[in-house]
C-alpha cells in the first residue's frame, strides 16, 4: 500500500481546520464509493479494478509480445491522457539508456512541431547497421479521434507507413479509440486496422490501466498483469481502509482552503519525473475549475534544488509540497575511495548513492518545512510494476476524493475547449 506521512504539514493547520477538512474528505469518499457525486458516469477506472478483465490483459500481452519480437521502433501517437500514463510507467520501470537490440519507444502527436515530425520521419527511414530497414509499429491513441495534435501527426505517420510497407502497413497500425464515432473509427473501418476500445466511462487522464496505457507499457517489456493487479490490490485495500488517502485529501484540502495555491510535486528518483507529469495532468485537469484548485507543479530532485530550490525555500509562501518516495534502493552503486582524496569526498566512500540521496531528501524536507512549506510524503516500498500499479490507483482515488472536497466535478474538462475554439477560428475551420 502507498504510505502517507502528513506530519510535515500538520504544524501549518489548526485542529479545527483539520477536523473540518476531514469531514469534507470523508463525505467525498462516500460520494466516490457510492457514485453519488457529480460526473459519477465517469467512474469506470474503479469498475475496471473491481472486476478485472483478464482476457483483455492476455490479448494485449500477446500482441505486445508479437510486436516486441518484430519491431525496432514503436511509436505512440497521442496527447494528454492518451500518452502521459504510458510514458510515466515506461520511464519509471524502464532503463535510463537504450539497451542495444531492445525496441525503441518514440512519442509523437503530443505537440505540433514540424521540425520534430521532419526529424522523426528521417530517423525511422534510416537503415539499421546491417543495411536493413527499421521495423516500425504505430499505435495511435485518441478517444475522441479528432484531437488536432494527434490527428496531424497520425496523418503524416500513416502515410509514411503506407509508403514504406504498402498493404502490410495495416498490420502495423494499431488504433486505440472509443467504441464508435470520430474520424479514427472511419479509418479503422476503411483500412481494417487493429483496434482497442477505450471504455466510454473512463476519461483520458484516468485511462492508463486500459489499453491506452497497457499496450505501450507491455510493448516496453513491462509485466502489465503485475502492474494491473498492483492497482487492484490498492483498490481493495483502500475500499476497506481508506485512512491514508483520506489523510492526504484532508491535508491538501485544508491547505487549499488556507490559501495555498501551488502543490510542488517532486521525487528524488529521476525515474519518476514523467510520473510527476502524469500526476500533474490528473490533478490539474480535474481540480482547476470554477476559480478553484492548486497549480500542480512538478519537480525532479535533487536536480531542481539547483534551479527552483531557492523559490521553494524563500519565495512566496503560497505553496505546499508533495514528495513521492521509494524506500528501497534501485541500485547499490557506491562512492569509491580515492587515495589522494583531492576532492575531499572520502567521507562518503563506501556509501551508496541511494544512502546519500536519502539524506538529501531528509535534509530538503526539513529545510522546506523550516522555510514555511507544508510537506506531505507518499512512499512506496519498491520501484516495481506492483508498487507503481498501487501508486496509480492511489492517485486516481485521491484526485476524485480531493476534487469532490472542492465541490467540483473531477471528471470533465470544459476549459480545454476554449483554446481549441479560438485556434480553430484562426485556422478557418468550418
Ligand atoms: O484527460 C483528458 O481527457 C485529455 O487529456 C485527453 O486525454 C487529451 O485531450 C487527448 O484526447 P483524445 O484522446 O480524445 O485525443
Amino acid at each position: 500500500m502507498v504510505d502517507v506521512d502528513v506530519s510535515g504539514a500538520l504544524p501549518f493547520l489548526s485542529e479545527v481546520e483539520q477536523d473540518k477538512a476531514r469531514q469534507q474528505a470523508l463525505k467525498a469518499f462516500e460520494q466516490v464509493k457510492h457514485g453519488s457525486g457529480e460526473g459519477a458516469e465517469w467512474l469506470g477506472w474503479r469498475t475496471l479494478l473491481e472486476s478485472p478483465n483478464d482476457a483483455i490483459l492476455e490479448q494485449i500481452s500477446s500482441l505486445a509480445q508479437a510486436i516486441r519480437e518484430d519491431a525496432d521502433v514503436f511509436i505512440l501517437c497521442g496527447i494528454g491522457g492518451s500518452y502521459l500514463g504510458a510514458k510515466a510507467v515506461i520511464e519509471a520501470l524502464g532503463s535510463f539508456f537504450p539497451i542495444k537490440q531492445d525496441l525503441e519507444i518514440i512519442y509523437a502527436g503530443h505537440h505540433m512541431s514540424g521540425r520534430y515530425m521532419d526529424q522523426l520521419l528521417q530517423y525511422i527511414s534510416q537503415k539499421k547497421e546491417d543495411g536493413s530497414p527499421k521495423s516500425v509499429y504505430l499505435n495511435v491513441v485518441s478517444k475522441s479521434g479528432t484531437t488536432l495534435e494527434t490527428a496531424l501527426s497520425f496523418r503524416s505517420l500513416r502515410k509514411w507507413m503506407i509508403d514504406t510497407y504498402g498493404e502490410e502497413s495495416a498490420n502495423r497500425i494499431i488504433c486505440t479509440t472509443s467504441k464508435e464515432g470520430g474520424a479514427l473509427n472511419e479509418l479503422i473501418d476503411e483500412f481494417g486496422y487493429r483496434k482497442f476500445v477505450i471504455p466510454d466511462d473512463i476519461g483520458g487522464r484516468f485511462s492508463v490501466l486500459t489499453p491506452v496505457g497497457l499496450l505501450p507499457i507491455a510493448v516496453a517489456g513491462i509485466d502489465i498483469q503485475t502492474l494491473f493487479y498492483g492497482a487492484v490490490n490498492e483498490y481493495q485495500a483502500l475500499e476497506e481502509t481508506p485512512d491514508h488517502v483520506i489523510q492526504y485529501a484532508t491535508t491538501r484540502y485544508a491547505l487549499h482552503q488556507k490559501g495555498k495555491a501551488i502543490d510542488v510535486i517532486g521525487s528524488f528518483k529521476p525515474e519518476l519525473h514523467s510520473f510527476g507529469n502524469w500526476v500533474q495532468q490528473l490533478l490539474g485537469e480535474s481540480e482547476g475549475k470554477d476559480g478553484k484548485g492548486m497549480f500542480p507543479a512538478t519537480t525532479s530532485y535533487s536536480t531542481d534544488l539547483h534551479s527552483l530550490g531557492q523559490m521553494i525555500q524563500n519565495g512566496n509562501r503560497n505553496m505546499m509540497e508533495t514528495f513521492i518516495n521509494v524506500n528501497e534502493a534501485t541500485s547499490g552503486f557506491k562512492v569509491e575511495s580515492s587515495e589522494k582524496n583531492v576532492d575531499n569526498l572520502n567521507y562518503l566512500s563506501g556509501k551508496t548513492f541511494h544512502e546519500i540521496n536519502v539524506k538529501a531528501y531528509l535534509g530538503t524536507k526539513e529545510a522546506h518545512i523550516d522555510g514555511g512549506v507544508p510537506v506531505v510524503t507518499l512512499s512506496i516500498e519498491k520501484l516495481n510494476a506492483q508498487h507503481v500499479g498501487s501508486l496509480i490507483y492511489f492517485f486516481e482515488l485521491f484526485t476524485a476524493i480531493y476534487v469532490y472536497c472542492l465541490e467540483v466535478n473531477p471528471f470533465n474538462q470544459p476549459g480545454v475547449e476554449a483554446y481549441k475554439k479560438a485556434m480553430y477560428q484562426l485556422l478557418g475551420k468550418e
